[in-house]
């Protein structure tokens, strides 16, 4: 999880949910008998050190079982380690397609994901827009950022098959503060809405631009926005689509906020709300622990197979 580069909130919430569904199972006696230890190291959200990490956790700590990234760019090249080393990953929030899949199409049959995947999202949140009178888009994005890349094709892909038109694209790379020339685009191009399907860190500075700077169409994003880090002013007005929602009445969903309130707290004593980094870092090592339990054996080609036959139901 990435606990420390450009956005270490969401490496907290993920250890936090994935280490509250171990002390549950362990309280319950563990999995098969054995109590589970888990390992926790930071992969930054960057290729480089999540290759390092994936890579000591298996040669050096000889995990079977890794419950990560949380981006994409981070978990694709884990995915290509752990499938060929027949270690069992499980994403609980990367949506690119290439996560689990091969760009020839064929599947990494150690890999899953506990979410849904951006073809998905991007089709969402293009319905969405389109339902909320949008008749024109403008797509902002980081080629170099593999979520990024494949949501705002798969955005502009939904939004033009349901008869929008894209008046404008421009990309910008990580590492940029400033969007003024780009933004200066987007007031010439006048479009509905704007999509931003990037992390709340891009989010928090683009939309603050957007808004000094007179736009008022709405920016519409993704799960990436979903941070109580995000700037709540800069990005009011926008919408993003998600995993989950605390509101959620669902028996699945309170009985998680309760567990997750009682085990971690703010810095003033009250309960911390999850978000859906949280929910699916729970539900995806809640996967693993199913499915090695159903396996009957902690072999990860048995265990592969429960994975991909499991019937479960999560917080997601
Ligand atoms: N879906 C993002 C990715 O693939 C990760 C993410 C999920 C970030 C949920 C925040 C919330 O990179």
């Amino acid at each position: 999880a990435p606990l420390s580069g450009p956005v270490p909130p969401f490496g907290v919430s993920t250890r936090d949910g994935a280490l509250l569904a171990v002390a549950e199972w362990n309280a319950k006696g563990g999995v098969g008998g054995a109590k589970i230890v888990p390992i926790v190291e930071d992969s930054q959200c960057t290729p480089d050190p999540a290759v390092n990490a994936a890579n000591k956790v298996i040669d050096q700590d000889k995990v079977k079982f890794i419950i990560g990234e949380v981006c994409s760019s981070a978990s694709i090249p884990i995915s290509e380690i752990a499938n060929a080393k027949k270690v069992i990953q499980i994403s609980p929030t990367s949506t690119n397609t290439l996560v689990t899949v091969n760009a020839d199409g064929s599947t990494k049959p150690y890999i899953f994901r506990a979410c849904f995947i951006d073809p998905f999202q991007g089709l969402v949140g293009a319905n969405f827009a389109i339902g909320k009178g949008a008749k024109t888009a403008f797509i902002m994005s980081d080629q170099s950022n593999d979520y990024v890349k494949g949501l705002a094709e798969a955005f502009e892909a939904a939004f033009v098959a349901g008869g929008g038109k894209i008046v404008g694209k421009e990309n910008y790379t990580g590492t940029d503060t400033d969007f003024s020339a780009i933004l200066s685009k987007v007031a010439d191009a006048k479009p509905d809405m704007i999509y931003l399907p990037d992390y709340y860190n891009v989010v928090n500075l683009a939309a603050k631009q957007a808004k000094e700077k007179g736009i008022t169409a709405p920016f519409v994003g993704a799960d990436g926005w979903d941070s109580a880090d995000l700037d709540k002013a800069a990005a009011a007005g926008g919408y993003f689509t998600n995993h989950y929602s605390p509101e959620d009445p669902r028996p699945e969903v309170v009985n998680f906020l309760k567990a997750y309130g009682e085990a971690y707290k703010d810095d003033s004593g009250n309960a911390q709300v999850p978000d859906a980094l949280a929910a699916l870092g729970y539900d995806a090592t809640d996967l693993l622990l199913q499915a090695i339990s159903e396996a009957g054996s902690d072999d990860p080609a048995k265990v592969k197979d429960a994975l991909a036959a499991i019937n479960f139901n999560g917080v997601s």
